[in-house]
């Protein structure tokens, strides 16, 4: 199979990530659960994991990395600590469900900062008209789930700072890809899945915090930590994490780190946005497709979005499938990009890629795609 759906998670991990796993099942207890060996192993590589992370993303406090289920988990932490019911939120016009749907749950005031796609200057400027006083924070991912778009985060953080309202950003798609830092944007928090582009297992995800940053737990429980008090502790990371830790998955994520550390950001965005620019200009020669692609490298990260004239998406994403090409077609839980960028009513069909792709793959999965719709 080829594998092109890396923006929901990265199937080809590195070796090291299952090895690391079985190591962690079979030597790991809990982290602050007893000083015995198992439970002191399972402390240092959770403590390597959020130091290692807080390097790649330049937060200086380990404590302040947080280990979620996933970006979404990580996502209602920030949005549910900084927006309280009704409040006004600004976000951008290519949002996942995973923040419209809490917004919409808490009955936030939403204005979408609205800009046609691949325009990050009307992005940025969009923003700067819709920031208020009275806003209470505003979500914008570093890249769309959809289109690979890479939206203007540092004008964005600069426009937050300058009216005082806090940033949420949602790295999922950037998380391992594109260079990303918390101490340049001072953000409130950036939340991001372990899961794709840091190449670690399902059921990890990680929210970064912010200095100074107030958090409201999700769930109230054990922690390890002041275990006589019935209220949850005031510092991190233990407000947050509430539970036994996902052992197996940290020393997955930990291992994935080191990956994407060792091979370098750089390298691996280089390669992700030369197969997704191969594969815009191949699928341009292709009758009857329309590409969704900029022309400006560094608009689009290694995501693109094709919809064919003639046929449905869904119907091209499973004869793709069949002929071993793995793809998500439809709307990708982001509505709300569909119709930003005009295709609400067909959704697209999805290609997106890893650091494990190559360019032999683009060009097989490109003229199969020019086969399908000869059909
Ligand atoms: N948000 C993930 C995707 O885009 C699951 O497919």
């Amino acid at each position: 199979m080829i594998y092109f759906d890396s923006a929901a998670t990265t199937l080809q991990k590195p070796e090291s990530v299952a090895k690391a796993m079985q190591s962690a099942l079979r030597t790991m207890s809990s982290p602050g659960r007893g000083g015995h060996p198992a439970a002191m192993r399972a402390a240092n590589v959770a403590f390597q994991c959020r130091s290692e992370l807080g390097e790649l993303f330049h937060v200086t406090d380990p404590e302040r990395v947080v280990f979620t289920m996933n970006a979404t988990h990580a996502l209602n932490l920030a949005i549910k600590t900084l927006v309280p019911p009704g409040g006004k939120v600004v976000i951008s016009g290519y949002e996942h469900n995973a923040v419209t749907r809490p917004l919409e749950a808490l009955g936030a005031h939403v204005t979408v900062a609205e800009a046609p796609l691949f325009q990050a200057d009307a992005v940025a400027e969009a923003f700067r008209h819709c920031i208020s006083d009275d806003t209470c924070a505003v979500i914008c991912n570093h890249v769309s789930n959809v289109f690979g778009f890479v939206q203007p985060l540092e004008e964005i953080a600069a426009a937050c700072r300058e009216r005082g309202v806090p940033l949420i950003v949602d790295a999922s798609q950037s998380a391992g890809i594109l260079p990303l830092d918390m101490e340049k944007l001072d953000a409130a928090f950036i939340a991001m899945p372990g899961h794709k582009g840091l190449y670690g297992p399902q059921g990890t995800g990680v929210l970064l915090c912010g200095k100074e940053q107030e958090v409201r737990p999700l769930l109230e429980g054990g922690t390890g930590s002041l275990s006589a008090m019935q209220q949850m502790p005031d510092f991190l990371p233990d407000r947050l994490e509430a539970g036994t830790h996902n052992m197996p998955g940290i020393a997955g994520l930990l291992a994935g780190v080191r990956y994407v550390r060792q091979r370098g950001v750089d390298r691996i965005c280089r390669r992700e946005r030369y197969l997704a620019h191969l594969m815009a200009e191949k699928l341009r020669g292709v009758p009857g497709v329309q590409v969704f692609a900029s022309e400006n490298l560094r608009q689009q990260a290694g995501v693109l979005s094709i919809v064919p004239e003639k046929a449905d998406v869904e119907a091209l994403g499973e004869e793709l499938g069949r002929r071993g090409i793995a793809v998500r077609a439809g709307l990708h839980c982001a509505p709300l990009a569909h119709r930003s960028a005009g295709t609400l009513k067909t959704g697209t069909v999805r290609l997106s890629f890893s650091d494990f792709n190559t360019s032999e793959e683009v060009l097989r999965a490109a003229a199969e795609v020019r086969n399908c719709l000869r059909r």
